[in-house]
């Protein structure tokens, strides 16, 4: 038992918004070899948002030889290598010819909201509110359906692969298993998905965990014509398949998870009533209702939080999604030229000893949990003469924590259960006075790991799992526990809720800036 838990180690792929990565975890969860490359985002018009489906998988590739150089380097060999996880950014909508394995189209992002007009239309036929009951996601610019419904109404090549039954649809974990394993050239193809992430598709049905022909219908899918990723559960020795080349070839992958849930499951949130803050390119909240999913009555989103097969019932949870944390960030560094590093953004945001009034509403993407306003348009209240950088720093990193403390607030609606505390993780969770004003904006404790690779850490779980290097999630129970940080609320509730409202009203200001 000792020298299995030792000896072996698993791979994780984690495919974000901004980069990729290839991570080497021990069985101990700690991470000892590491690659991450930054690819390039295309914003064509305003509101889209594009990644290019052949940079994401080559970028995937160069990680896997960057980190294992460095195992290598380290006296290990892909021998070492057990198994191998994937876990991604969800919803962004990937299509490719079956016969060839080439991609269509760019990948339609999550956040791109060119199908605006598309919802409105949507939101009016019959049936719009039956959706959320079905696959717990409210019709928004947000999930796969609508992207797809668009690359097939106004890209030809799309279109003629559809009539033609050649068109395979995919979210990123399906695009990289079927490329990492070949592709079309590969003996047998392999075109899969694991519940979570067809959980963010709006075509799957929560409670059966298959396709749901009430949904496909609602979105003029015609399952004759598409070729849609088998659902599989997160964690499997068999359904992934290998990779196919470079220095992890015949690697079995066994585990995939979208990267909000594979946050939950590397934070090891597996009890209900257990919740994680993932500050990424975006942040997401998950809380873990258990083994029933729960329709959110409050704007928030019901999703499969896990789903671990061999006969183990899959875990569901409650979540927020904001469109924009580190995004935000990024808009101040790239656009604005603020700072040259993410990172300084803190330093920057400290030089100032509160937002001087400024509230900036970073809605470049509409809003999403809990207000789903999808015409809102990034909007900065308060500018004086007096504001300087440091004050619309500290507004955009403030912007996040209001958003959480009003998701925290409906899921405390939605679960008659208040949250004692929050565990975070993600980029943004690295700033100090971020998650301080985090504690201090909701008023409760702030639970931050020394390791905050959580993401990657949760596909190694699921990929773990299924391949024996952890039999049960029992075994998990001492990952990632010590040293934890905790930022206690200092500000006085009083004055949170002060700023609370002001944040609410600046949200009532953002709505319908431009109709087109
Ligand atoms: O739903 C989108 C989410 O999965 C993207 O995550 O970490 O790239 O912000 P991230």
């Amino acid at each position: 038992e000792e020298e299995l838990k030792h000896g072996w180690f698993v791979g994780s792929i984690d495919q974000g918004t901004t980069s990729s990565r290839f991570l080497i975890f021990n069985g101990e969860g700690d991470p000892v070899a590491s690659h991450q490359i930054e690819f390039e985002n295309l914003y064509p018009k305003s509101g889209w948002h594009e990644h290019e489906p052949l940079e994401l998988l080559a970028s995937v590739e160069e990680c896997i030889e960057g980190a294992m150089r460095k195992f290598t380097e380290m006296g290990y060999s892909r021998c070492n290598i057990k198994s191998i996880g994937i876990t991604n950014q969800r919803e962004t909508t990937v299509v490719w010819d079956s016969t060839t394995g080439e991609p269509l189209y760019n990948a339609i992002v999550w956040p791109d909201t060119r199908t605006k007009t598309l919802v409105r239309d949507l939101k009016a036929r019959d049936g719009a509110d039956t959706l959320t009951e079905l696959c717990g996601l409210p019709l928004s610019t947000y999930p796969s359906s609508v992207k797809l419904r668009w690359l097939i109404d106004n890209v030809d090549a799309v279109a003629q692969a559809y009539e033609e039954g050649r068109l395979a649809f995919g979210t990123v974990d399906s695009w990289l298993i079927y490329k990492l394993n070949g592709g079309a050239q590969a003996e047998k193809p392999i075109h899969v998905t694991d519940s979570t992430n067809a959980s963010r598709t709006m075509f799957m049905n929560l409670r059966t965990l298959q396709y749901d022909d009430k949904l496909l219908s609602f979105f003029g899918i015609d399952r004759t014509k598409i070729q849609l990723p088998r659902i599989v559960p997160s964690s499997d020795p068999e359904c992934f398949g290998k990779i196919a080349r470079g220095a992890l070839a015949g690697i079995r992958i066994a585990g995939c998870l979208g990267d909000q849930s594979s946050a939950l499951v590397g934070q090891c949130g597996f009890s209900p009533g257990q919740a994680k803050n993932t500050y990424g390119t975006g942040c997401f909240l998950l809380y873990n209702v258990g083994n029933e999913p729960v329709i959110s009555k409050y704007g928030l989103l019901a999703t499969v939080a896990y789903d671990f097969g061999k006969g183990r019932k899959p875990a569901y949870a409650l979540e927020g999604s904001i469109a924009v944390a580190g995004a935000g960030v990024k808009f101040l560094m790239n656009n604005l030229g603020f700072v040259d590093q993410s990172a300084q953004i803190t330093e920057l945001a400290e030089s100032v000893s509160d937002n001087g009034g400024v509230v900036f509403v970073t809605a470049f993407s509409g809003l999403f949990a809990p207000y789903w306003i999808d015409d809102a348009k990034g909007t900065l209240f308060g500018i004086t003469q007096h504001t300087s950088k440091g004050h619309i720093a500290r507004a955009t990193l403030e912007a996040t924590c209001y958003q959480t403390k009003a998701i925290l607030d409906a899921m405390e609606k939605d679960s008659n259960h208040k949250l004692e505390s929050l565990a975070v993780d993600g980029g943004l969770s690295n700033s100090d006075l971020c998650m301080q004003t985090q504690a201090d904006v909701s008023g409760i404790p702030v639970d931050r790991p020394v390791m905050r690779e959580t993401t990657a850490l949760g596909a190694a779980i699921a990929a773990g799992l299924a391949t024996g290097v952890w039999k049960e999630l029992d075994d998990l129970r001492t990952v990632n526990r010590a040293g934890r940080r905790i930022f206690h609320p200092q500000m006085p509730k009083e004055q949170a809720d002060k700023l609370f409202n002001k944040w609410n009203q600046a949200v009532e200001m953002s709505r319908g800036w431009v109709r087109d």
